[in-house]
């Protein structure tokens, strides 16, 4: 595995993979990585040569009150875990490389990044946008992998992809879970163990959400309730949105057709989790795939 620490030198071997018509699959991440950032770069290694995976803590996603100077940062045990899998590159720049001084470029996709972690993360989803622009010009992949654990993540990147005709494929990849069903995070070493335990309960009431729509529940406020009630039974934990929304634009569907995200924003002590139902609709019926 060969480790890229310049912009410059990215796009040189970015360049030579296409210029032999190599398909290049592309992983950013922010590090800290975990079997979810693996399974992504396994799905890569399935369909694509080389396969690049990028460390970037972005500074411009944090907003001023989050956890961009705490956020986990241990590039040795990163560095050989995707070592181990046979990557091919990892790109690690500097700040300053992805932001050289006088950088001025925004970009912003509304509608689907306004609503929800958007809402609640002001400037989130233009510092994603932009920086996944920026690494996919360095990186030019066919095909990029992105976790479901962030839907409305993906959903921006797949907007910004069809609206700006960029040549990356999207692909977007299950979320992976510990055995007791808590989403695999980078944050989730913030957890305390009294609270690592309470978290389970976003996937206990995503749990309860798919039995209700099995048993035939259609109607969404009801669903809503049922999973609102599973998080409020759970003292330590203060529940920061339960929608159900449309997986395109995330906006409210019109009762359960097409395909939908039930999507969960909560805070344990101070550490925030998110996560994710998938409800997908099927010829005759609803899947709920967690
Ligand atoms: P990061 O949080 O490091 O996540 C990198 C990728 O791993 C994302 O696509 C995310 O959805 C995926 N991922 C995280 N946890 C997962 C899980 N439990 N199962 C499956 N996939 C999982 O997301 C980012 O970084 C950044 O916003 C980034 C896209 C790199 C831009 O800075």
């Amino acid at each position: 595995m060969e480790i890229v620490r310049t912009v410059d030198w990215m796009k040189q071997v970015s360049r030579a993979a296409r210029a032999k018509e190599h398909v290049a699959g592309f992983v950013p991440t922010m590090g800290a990585i975990h079997e979810g950032h693996l399974s992504l770069v396994r799905e890569a290694q399935k369909a694509c040569s080389p396969v690049v995976v990028s460390i970037f803590v972005n500074p411009t996603q944090f907003g001023p009150t989050e956890d961009l100077t705490k956020y986990p940062r241990p590039f040795e045990a990163d560095r050989s875990a995707l070592e181990a899998l046979g990557v091919d590159y990892l790109f690690a720049p500097a700040v300053t490389e992805i932001y050289p001084k006088g950088f001025s470029t925004t970009v912003n996709v509304s509608g689907v990044a306004d609503r929800l972690e958007g809402r609640t993360r002001p400037g989130h989803f233009s510092g994603v946008a932009t920086v996944v622009l920026n690494l996919f010009e360095i990186v030019q992949p066919r095909f990029a992998f992105f976790g479901r654990k962030d839907a409305q993540q993906q959903a921006v990147i797949r907007r910004m992809v069809r609206d700006l005709n960029l040549d990356a494929e999207i692909v977007t990849c299950p979320i992976v879970r510990e055995a007791d069903g808590l989403a695999l995070s980078s944050r989730n070493v913030y957890l305390k163990s009294d609270e690592r335990r309470a978290a389970t309960v976003l996937y206990r009431s995503l749990q309860k959400l798919r039995g209700e729509i099995e048993g035939g529940g259609r109607d969404l406020a009801r669903l809503l309730a049922a999973m609102q009630g599973v998080i409020g039974g759970e003292p330590a934990v203060a529940l920061e949105y339960a929608e159900i929304v449309d997986a395109e634009t995330f906006e409210p569907p019109n009762g359960l057709r097409g395909n939908c995200f039930a999507v969960l924003a909560a805070r344990v002590g101070t550490t925030r989790l998110i996560d994710n139902a998938f409800i997908k609709q099927t010829a005759d019926t609803l899947r709920v795939i967690l």
